[in-house]
C-alpha cells in the first residue's frame, strides 16, 4: 500500500456544522521495543516492534467539532483532561493536527474541543501517548467516515495506525488488539514503517491469555521524554547493534510464539527491557530511569520464578514501573504472592491482561 492513498482528495463535501465522535483505545506494552527513529524521516522507526494492547488501561476521548462560519482554511483546538483544560497539552495537539492535516485536509475547516481521560497515571511510564494519540486518531477517522460513505473499516484501521503514528510512534499499535507489529521485518509478511498490523502468524494458547500486572514504582511524570531518548539512538555508540539485536529477537519471538514456550518467551522480553534501559543508560547525555524498588521487584521476581518454578517475568517501559506477564492459569498463586511480596515497593498496583 502506498502511503500517498492516504490522503484525503475530496475537495467538496458535506457533513452537519457541529458535530461530535467519541473513541477509546487502549495502551500497550512493547516485547520488542521500538527504541531509536530516523532523525530526517517523520516518526519512522529504527527497529521493528511487537506490542501487546492492554485491557484496562486506555483513554477515552471525544472530539466535537463545529465548521467555521466562512472560508477561514486554519482550525482552533481546545482541550479539557479529566474535566480540566488542559493548555499544556496544545502544543503536542497542534503539532499533531498540523502534521495530519496534509492526509486530512477537511480538519482545516473546523474549530475543535478534545475531551479526554484515562484509566490510568498519565506521564507515569505506562504510555499515555500511545493510548490517547491512537484514540485521537479513531476519532478523526470517525469524520472522515461521515465524509466518505465507503470507507472499508480495513483503511479505516490503516489510515487511523498511519495517523496515530504521526502523534507518536508506539500509538500506532494501539489501533489493535492483540499482538501488532510496527516497523518493516523481513519476516513479518505485511510489515512496514508507515502502520502498524496485527501480528499475522500462529500463536499458541499459552499466549493468548497473559496476565499484565504493572507495578506503579513512580507516578511522577518521568524527566527524560522518549521522544528525546529515540533522538539519541542516531549517535549512540551501541546503536547498530542494538537494531541488529531487536530484528534477531523478532525472528526467535516469531517460533516461540508458534511453539509456546514459555520459558523462551520471558528470558527474551526480560532481554529486550534490560537492553532499553541499557541504552538509555549509555547514551549521551546518559539517564536511568529505574528507581531503587524497579530493581527490588526485580530480583525478587528472580527469586520467586527460582523458588517457585512459576511462569512469571517482566518488562520495563520508559521509566520506572515494572510490567508483570504471566498465564492466566498460574494467576492466583501469582497474584497473591505479588500482593503479599511486592506491595510495600510500589505505589500502587494496576491488573490488566494482555488481550
Ligand atoms: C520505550 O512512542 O513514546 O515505550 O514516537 O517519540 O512518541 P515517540 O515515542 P514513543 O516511544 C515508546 C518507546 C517505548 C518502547 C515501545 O513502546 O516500543
Amino acid at each position: 500500500m502506498k502511503i500517498n492513498c492516504f490522503v484525503y482528495k475530496n475537495k467538496k463535501y458535506s457533513i452537519d456544522k457541529n458535530g461530535e465522535v467519541t473513541r477509546k483505545s487502549h495502551s500497550n506494552i512493547a516485547l520488542i521495543k521500538y527504541w531509536g527513529k530516523h532523525n530526517k524521516k517523520i516518526q519512522i522507526p529504527l527497529n521493528s516492534s511487537i506490542s501487546y494492547s492492554l485491557k484496562n488501561i486506555y483513554t477515552v476521548t471525544r472530539l466535537i467539532y463545529h465548521k467555521h462560519k466562512k472560508e477561514k482554511k486554519n482550525f482552533s483546538i481546545k482541550i479539557f483532561f479529566s474535566g480540566k483544560e488542559k493548555t499544556s497539552f496544545l502544543p503536542k495537539i497542534f503539532d499533531f493536527f498540523h502534521r495530519i492535516s496534509f492526509y486530512c485536509s477537511y480538519l482545516l475547516d473546523f474549530n475543535f474541543i478534545i475531551e479526554t481521560y484515562n484509566t490510568f497515571p498519565h506521564s507515569s511510564g505506562i504510555a499515555s501517548s500511545a493510548s490517547s494519540m491512537s484514540a485521537l486518531a479513531l476519532c478523526v477517522m470517525e469524520i472522515e467516515k461521515k465524509l466518505v460513505s465507503s470507507l472499508e473499516e480495513d483503511f479505516f484501521l490503516k489510515k487511523a495506525s498511519f495517523l496515530a503514528r504521526l502523534g507518536s510512534g508506539s500509538a500506532c499499535r494501539s489501533i489493535y488488539p492483540g499482538l501488532v507489529v510496527w516497523g518493516n521485518h523481513k519476516s513479518i509478511k505485511g510489515s512496514n514503517d508507515f502502520y502498524a498490523i496485527p501480528y499475522p502468524y500462529k500463536i499458541h494458547t499459552i499466549f493468548t491469555k497473559l496476565v499484565n500486572t504493572i507495578l506503579i514504582i513512580d507516578e511522577k511524570p518521568k524527566k527524560i521524554l522518549s521522544s528525546k531518548g529515540h533522538l539519541l539512538m542516531n549517535s549512540h555508540l551501541y546503536a547498530k547493534e542494538r537494531f541488529k539485536s531487536a530484528n534477531k529477537n523478532m525472528d526467535s519471538l516469531i517460533s516461540i510464539l508458534k511453539i509456546g514456550d514459555f520459558q523462551e518467551f520471558g528470558e527474551l522480553i526480560e532481554h529486550e527491557a534490560l537492553t532499553l534501559h541499557a541504552m538509555i543508560m549509555t547514551s549521551r547525555p546518559y539517564f536511568l530511569w529505574m528507581k531503587p524498588n524497579t530493581i527490588n521487584v526485580i530480583q525478587s521476581v528472580w527469586d520467586f520464578r527460582k523458588e517457585s518454578k512459576k511462569n512469571i517475568y517482566f518488562t520495563l517501559d520508559a521509566g520506572a514501573n515494572v510490567h508483570l506477564l504471566y498465564p492466566i492459569e498460574e494467576k492466583k498463586i501469582i497474584l497473591k504472592w505479588i500482593y503479599s511480596d511486592l506491595f510495600s515497593f510500589c505505589k500502587k498496583i494496576i491488573e490488566s491482561f494482555c488481550y
